[in-house]
C-alpha cells in the first residue's frame, strides 16, 4: 500500500502527531492490520486519497479447471470408475500459491467428492493451520482420482492411466510451490523410487516448481511420534512461501 504523503501529517495538530506516535508503535509491532484499518480512518478524515496496490491480475482458471473436473468425473479409463462413488477432483483456491498432492481418496472422500475430509483431512487441516494457512490458501487434489478398493495403492497401470489429469490440474493452477504428501506422491511427483527420509527436508521440483516432501497425516495419525518432524517441513513450506511466523 502507498500513502500519499504520508510525512506531511506531521505538520498537522498535536492530535496528529500522538496519531503518528501510535502508528510507530503498531509499526514496531508489526500489527498491520489495525495499522491499515487505523491509517485508511484517518487520512480518509482529512480528505486525503489513498493508494491502494491491486491485487496482481491472474488469468482466470476457473472454467479450464471446471472443464477438466467434468472430464475426470466422466472417466473409464481404468477399473477402478467400477467401484467409485464418484470422482475425487480438489478443493480449496484455484489461485492458491501452494498446492498440496496427496494419494488417492479414501471412503470419506468417495463419498463426499472432495480431497481429505476425513481424519487424515483433520490433521491436514491442523498442519496448515499451524503455519497460518487455511483451504483458501491452498489448493488440494491427489494423483489417483478414484477410491482404490480397501484403500490399498494405486497400481502402475492406474497410475500411469490417471496422472495426466493431476498434470493438467498443476500446468493450470501454476502453484509456486507443490506440497507432496507421502511416500506414493513424493515419489511419483519427483519421479524416483527414493524413501520418505530421502525426499523429505531436501528441495525438489516438480517440472520447474519447487516442490516439498512431508509424510502423509494418515501415516502421522499412526506415527504421532513423527509429527514434529512433518512440523520441521512445514516451516520449509512457510519459508518457502515467504509466510511471516
Ligand atoms: N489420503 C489421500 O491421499 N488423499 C485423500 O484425499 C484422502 C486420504
Amino acid at each position: 500500500m502507498l500513502i500519499q504523503n504520508s510525512r506531511y501529517l506531521m505538520q498537522y495538530s498535536d492530535c496528529i502527531v500522538s496519531f503518528h506516535s501510535i502508528i510507530v508503535i503498531l509499526e514496531f509491532y508489526q500489527n498491520d492490520f489495525i495499522l491499515t484499518d487505523l491509517k485508511h480512518y484517518y487520512l480518509q478524515q482529512m480528505g486525503i486519497d489513498i493508494w491502494v496496490e491491486r491485487d496482481k491480475p491472474r488469468r482466470s482458471n476457473t472454467d479450464a479447471l471446471a472443464e477438466l473436473s467434468r472430464k475426470v468425473a466422466g472417466c473409464t479409463r481404468c477399473n477402478l470408475h467400477c467401484g467409485r462413488t464418484q470422482t475425487v477432483f480438489a478443493r480449496g483456491n484455484s489461485l492458491a500459491r501452494l498446492m498440496v498432492i496427496g494419494e488417492a481418496p479414501g471412503f470419506h472422500e468417495d463419498k463426499q467428492g472432495l480431497p481429505f475430509v476425513g481424519k487424515a483431512g483433520g490433521l491436514l487441516n491442523n498442519m496448515l493451520q499451524s503455519i497460518g494457512l487455511t483451504e483458501s490458501d491452498v489448493y488440494i487434489a491427489n494423483v489417483i482420482k478414484c477410491r482404490p478398493p480397501e484403500n490399498r495403492d494405486p497400481t502402475e497401470e492406474e497410475v500411469a492411466l490417471c496422472s495426466e489429469y493431476l498434470g493438467q490440474q498443476i500446468q493450470l493452477i501454476q502453484p509456486s510451490l507443490i506440497l507432496a504428501l507421502g511416500r506414493f506422491a513424493g515419489q511419483f511427483l519427483l519421479k524416483s523410487n527414493l524413501a520418505m527420509n530421502q525426499m523429505r527436508s531436501k528441495d525438489h521440483a516438480y517440472e520447474s516448481t519447487p516442490c516439498i516432501v512431508t509424510y502423509h497425516p494418515a501415516y502421522l495419525l499412526r506415527k504421532p511420534s513423527d509429527k514434529k518432524k512433518a512440523f520441521d517441513d512445514l516451516l520449509r513450506v512457510q519459508k518457502a512461501l515467504c509466510l511471516s511466523s
